[in-house]
């Protein structure tokens, strides 16, 4: 009888639980948690670790042809709600990054692609799109002279979708800035390229700290973008912009750190969300944690699918 009770329970327990699986131009995740572009996307060590910790896919550092030393330092600033960073791009350059991403397994891999020129972005994806399941094009640095040329100005952007999809295998996802006035119109312009997803959005700015006690700006590059809690409302606006104004599939980043967050941006739109600062707030952990805490968001509001949640701030 006790036995009965016990299975009938466990039964409930399982068909009550809800399923965070979700899809992302037709990649399948097993949770909606995605490592952003720019924290421990620099080794397979450092990726098999965060897939590991609970992540449903991981994104690479940005990418470029030839190695990159990046910024000197100080390149990151640690603000009350997040940091400002001027990294400048530090990367292996693309022929020695194949050899990192030879060694990653059991997790979707997205690659940020980045370049000073349409040229340059195209001969990444061609190194690299045979590695990886999704290219990302960062088409929106904030800390290098050309970085935000394509993000912002949706001629040259769809220019670079369309080269890059001639040569590309695999879905393509483009990452925005939201330091645009034209986010919508540069949204559509990808979306009629031919563009699979959008991840939005890069960080915000660029920001200036200034050291009071020297009358000298912080960072070696002046500038740097801003990440973290303080940027999360821009990226809800942003991403339910792009959700009003495309049909593509989001992957919304910027500020998540929790179960809510992750729920609120699915609910602006996105069928993902990219983690970035959290992970360097609280470590890798961070992706069990967000994922059990919309998992118990879930129960509580009793929805049993990521699919119910994505864009029901649109409908109302
Ligand atoms: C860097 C690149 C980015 O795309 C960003 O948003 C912030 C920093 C960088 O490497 O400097």
């Amino acid at each position: 009888m006790y036995k009965e009770v016990f299975i009938f329970n466990v039964i409930i327990l399982f068909s009550m639980k809800p399923n965070l699986e979700t899809k992302i131009a037709g990649i399948k995740l097993k949770n909606p948690t995605i490592l952003a572009a720019g924290v421990l996307g620099n080794t397979a060590e450092s990726l098999n670790r965060v897939a590991s910790s609970g992540a449903g896919a991981v994104t690479t550092k940005s990418i470029t042809l030839n190695p990159k030393k990046g910024h000197s330092n100080p390149t990151v600033l640690e603000l009350e709600k997040g940091f400002v960073n001027a990294m400048g791009l530090p990367n292996p350059g693309a022929d020695k990054f194949v050899q990192e991403l030879e060694k990653v397994k059991g997790v979707p891999v997205i690659v940020s692609v980045v370049g000073s020129s349409i040229e340059e972005y195209v001969k990444v994806a061609e190194k690299l799109s045979k590695y990886a399941d999704m290219l990302e094009l960062n088409v929106s640095c904030p800390n290098v002279k050309t970085g935000m040329i394509f993000g912002s100005e949706p001629g040259s952007c769809s220019e670079l979708v369309r080269k890059i999809k001639k040569v590309s295998k695999i879905p393509v996802s483009v990452k925005l800035t939201p330091n645009t006035t034209n986010l919508i119109e540069v949204a559509k312009a990808v979306e009629k390229a031919g563009a699979d997803c959008i991840t939005a959005i890069n960080t915000v700015g660029p920001g200036m700290v200034i050291d009071i006690e020297t009358g000298k700006t912080i960072l070696s590059n002046k500038y740097g973008g801003i990440s973290g809690e303080m940027v999360k409302p821009i990226a809800v606006r942003c991403v339910y912009e792009i959700a009003q104004n495309t049909k593509l599939p989001i992957i919304g980043t910027g500020g998540i750190s929790t179960g809510k967050d992750a729920a609120e941006m699915l609910m602006a739109g996105a069928s993902a969300v990219g983690i970035g600062t959290a992970v360097k707030n609280s470590g890798i952990k961070v992706f069990r944690k967000i994922c059990s805490e919309l998992e118990q968001f879930m129960l509580r509001k009793k929805y049993k699918s990521i699919k119910e949640l994505v864009g029901l701030a649109l409908k109302s």
